[in-house]
């Protein structure tokens, strides 16, 4: 019998657990913060003060709904980083008292290699080597992913993270946050080829994104001193054109990793992962360049702790600990 271990995630707006035995994911609960809609994007404070209100709560269901006891425990894993540091030291902190408390391992999980890791929850699972275009609210990375453990970031954003391109726009044309999942239902019924943006062509296979939000917003600013009600009468053809363009970028970066390195395994991660535009265009471009593609089912796209078991059950398997002195990282590298 495998290792059952119970994972915790806590870097941004949604508290997280998790219980894995012997690497199959049994549960993944999540309790999501709305309250920083209102305030139209997350509050650091307000995301520590509701990670401690859900914490205990959220562990609590993951450990009953899978039918084990606490004490069957063999580790706790928990998110290390990278993310906000009040969110962070809840997870941490918690952790660290139940693995003290259950006399058993604790596991630190990179929150960016969890997300490659996602692809391994449900089956069909990627061979190795295999690209990763990890896309979420603060990261746009193409990983070179060798071994569940060893991953190397060939690409990435030199400023926004594109989930951080969506919600800004999405925030422009005056919608409610994240703006991401809205933009991405009203292009569903839009025109994509209506309006056209610049593309910001960096080296390497890196990403830039914060052009596009000024363009986009100049862009706004011209057609509404024409129409004042341009926003409302094009919303899903303004819509569809920013995600077409927005996923283009992505799409354009990753064939060219693919070309150089010879890899034709691809596959997705992270909540913008979870973006109907992206998802069909992979599958087209992946169609006809002979590419093997995978991607994550919705619920592990965006923020969850199975992922994070994922990781913690290879690290476990590995025998890769951590003492009970570890602190949180806001930025950690792959
Ligand atoms: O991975 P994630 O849950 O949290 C971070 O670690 O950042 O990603 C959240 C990001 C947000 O920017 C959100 O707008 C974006 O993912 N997102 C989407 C979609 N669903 C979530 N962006 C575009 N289309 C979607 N369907
Ligand atoms: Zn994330």
């Amino acid at each position: 019998m495998g290792p059952i271990i119970l994972a915790i995630e806590s870097s941004c707006d949604e508290t997280s657990a998790s219980v894995i035995t012997n690497g199959k994911v049994l549960n993944n609960i999540i309790a999501t913060q709305a309250i920083h809609r209102k305030y139209g994007g997350v509050v650091p404070e307000l995301a520590s003060r509701a990670h401690q209100q859900n914490i205990v709560a959220t562990v609590h269901e993951a450990i009953e709904s899978s039918g084990i006891s606490k004490t069957d425990l063999n580790a706790v894993a928990f998110t290390r980083g990278p993310g906000l540091m009040g969110a962070l030291l809840v997870g941490v902190s918690f952790a660290k008292g139940l693995a003290l408390g259950l006399k058993i391992p604790l596991i630190e999980v990179n929150h960016m290699q969890a997300h490659v890791l996602s692809n391994f929850i449900e089956d069909p699972k990627p061979d190795f080597p295999f690209l990763c275009l990890t896309v979420s609210g603060g990261h746009t990375q193409i990983v070179l992913v060798r071994d569940y453990l060893d991953m190397e970031v060939i690409g990435q954003t030199q400023d926004d993270a594109v989930g951080e391109a969506f919600d800004k726009a999405a925030k422009i044309m005056g919608l409610p946050y994240p703006g991401g999942p809205l933009i991405d239902k009203y292009a569903q019924e839009g025109n994509p080829q209506a309006f056209k943006f610049p593309e910001t062509v960096m080296p390497g296979f890196d990403f830039s994104f914060s052009g596009i939000k000024t363009a986009f917003l100049y862009f706004l600013r011209d057609e509404k001193a024409k129409n004042p009600t341009f926003v409302e009468d094009n919303l899903r053809d303004i819509c569809a054109s920013l995600q077409h363009h927005l996923v283009n970028m992505l799409l354009h970066r990753l064939a060219e990793a693919s070309a150089k390195t010879g890899i034709k395994n691809i596959a997705i991660a992270g909540g913008v992962s979870a973006n109907s535009g992206l998802r069909k265009n992979l599958k087209m471009m992946g169609e006809k360049r002979g590419w093997k593609i995978f991607i994550p089912a919705f619920e592990y796209c965006t923020d969850n702790a199975a992922m994070i078991a994922i990781a913690a059950h290879h690290k476990f398997l590995k025998g890769d600990f951590c003492s009970l002195d570890v602190v949180p990282l806001a930025r950690m590298p792959i």
